[in-house]
């Protein structure tokens, strides 16, 4: 009898059946033995659900069910996998599937984001797991160790590059002198960019996951709509061209900064990172998490951060973890965090700028803008000048940290001026170690 119980399979609903569906199911049935191994019992994929039933699969079609709800609520499902992606409708299942008592395991960063802390409460009131390796950084694991292995420490700074189509078109412009239009379509042609590539390059998808690290790493949600976000479709190859000869890198980063009191200040911005910081080598598609914390000192964590294959591996990892639980007796790992984290204003933190200006090409122009840096309290560290054609130049500057605010309002005096055609672009840079 009992041994009869302990070879009970353990059933699995699937929700999706794309990219990531398709790896996970994979991996599943490539390395099963290991798996079921390590789990201790079988586990078996009982339905997967889909949208449309008309579309080809590499599985007989009578796995796959479009009534997404009745495999929330099968009792005999254990495990509920959410890999649709979005809210609608993946919200209400997953908090379907909790409220019939089965654990889940997601790779929706964008639910984990916007609703973590409830469904983790949730999933806690009800002695379930709900676990989201796959949301953040692929195949790279980031969530279970800053759940677990670094929770004791006080993390004083992290940094991550957290998109890989934003990394990949970076690193085309850096390696092939390319500029950003013909860097995404390269991306879009690769596959590696959606027609509609609006959420990677503008960085919404790093503030999805930088929130959820966030919010893991400091114990209490940080609201997306709190993160200060700039993209890179601004950036321009000169301005790539400029940080190489100042031996820097410019990379789409999420950042979050311990600011005391139990603030953070959390942003997505592109910045400058020196050539010496091990984020500067993180090219293409790979993702990494770089951060410090107070007895760790530096980590750095890289990888392949999305794909079908190294997230289906962080969706198994989950999966693994949760039929460990079930075949043990008990929850373990949904760990809860509240509401309300406290995040600064950009305008309260200081970093130090380049600032690429097309001037005028006549004297005093100089002068002038020093003027204002003068006034705003803001120093400079480097400056290049060249000329461009039609009786214009380029003033490009490195200044030492400033306050934001500091910064913003010198900008907006310097367009103003006579002598300046445009401010091209201006990017936020690391401070070299
Ligand atoms: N792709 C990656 O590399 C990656 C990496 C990390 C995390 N993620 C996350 O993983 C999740 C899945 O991404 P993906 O790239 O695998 O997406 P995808 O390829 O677009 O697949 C989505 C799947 O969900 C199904 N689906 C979508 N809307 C549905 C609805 N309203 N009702 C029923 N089924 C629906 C689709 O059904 P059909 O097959 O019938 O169209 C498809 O099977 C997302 O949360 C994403 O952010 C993805």
């Amino acid at each position: 009898m009992v041994l009869g119980f302990m070879n009970q399979k353990i059933r699995i609903g699937m929700l999706g059946f794309g990219t990531v569906g398709t790896g996970t199911y994979r991996m599943l049935l490539d390395n099963r033995e290991a798996i079921n191994r390590k789990i201790g019992r079988e586990i078996e994929i009982s339905k997967i659900g889909i949208r449309d039933a008309t579309k080809e699969r590499a599985l007989d079609q009578a796995h796959f069910t479009t009534d997404l709800n009745s495999i929330v609520t099968d009792p005999n499902i254990d495990i509920v996998v959410e890999l649709i992606g979005g809210i609608d409708p993946a919200a209400e299942l997953v908090e379907a599937a909790l409220m019939h008592g089965k654990h889940v395991v997601t790779a929706n960063k964008e639910l984990i984001a916007k609703h973590g802390s409830r469904l983790v409460h949730l999933a806690k009131s009800k002695g379930l797991d709900l676990h989201y390796e796959a949301a953040v950084g692929g195949g790279i694991p980031l969530v279970q160790p800053l759940k677990h292995q670094l929770a004791g420490n006080e993390v004083i700074r992290m940094m991550g590059i957290l998109n890989g189509t934003s990394n990949y078109i970076l690193t085309k412009m850096e390696e092939e002198e390319a500029d950003f239009a013909d860097a995404l379509a390269e991306a879009q042609a690769a596959g590696y960019a959606e027609a509609d590539p609006t959420n990677d390059i503008e960085g919404i998808d790093t503030s999805y996951k930088i929130s959820i690290l966030a919010s893991i790493a400091f114990g209490k949600q940080v609201p997306v709509e709190a993160i200060y976000r700039e993209g890179i479709s601004k950036i321009g190859i000169t301005d790539i061209e400029y940080a190489r000869s100042w031996g820097y890198k410019i990379k789409l980063v999420g950042v979050v900064d311990a600011v005391g009191n139990d603030a953070v200040s959390v942003r997505v911005h592109p910045s400058m990172i020196p050539n010496s910081h091990p984020l500067a080598s993180v090219n293409g598609v790979y993702n990494a998490l770089w951060l410090h914390g107070d007895f760790v000192g530096d980590v750095m964590f890289s990888g392949r951060g999305a794909g079908s294959d190294p997230t289906g591996s962080a969706v198994i990892g989950d999966l693994i973890d949760v039929g460990r639980n079930i075949v043990g007796g008990g929850s373990g790992s949904a760990i809860p965090y509240d509401m309300g984290m406290n995040v600064v204003p950009i305008d309260d933190i200081q970093s130090a700028f380049y600032l690429r200006l097309v001037v005028k090409d006549r004297p005093k122009t100089l002068g002038e803008i020093s003027m204002v840096f003068g006034a705003h309290e803001i120093s400079i560290a480097e400056m290049q000048m060249r000329t461009l054609p039609h009786d214009q130049g380029e003033i490009v500057f490195l200044t030492h940290r400033a306050s934001e605010k500091a910064f913003a309002d010198a900008i907006k005096q310097v367009r103003d001026l006579e002598s300046v055609a445009s401010v091209a672009s201006s990017i936020r840079v690391e401070d070299k170690q």
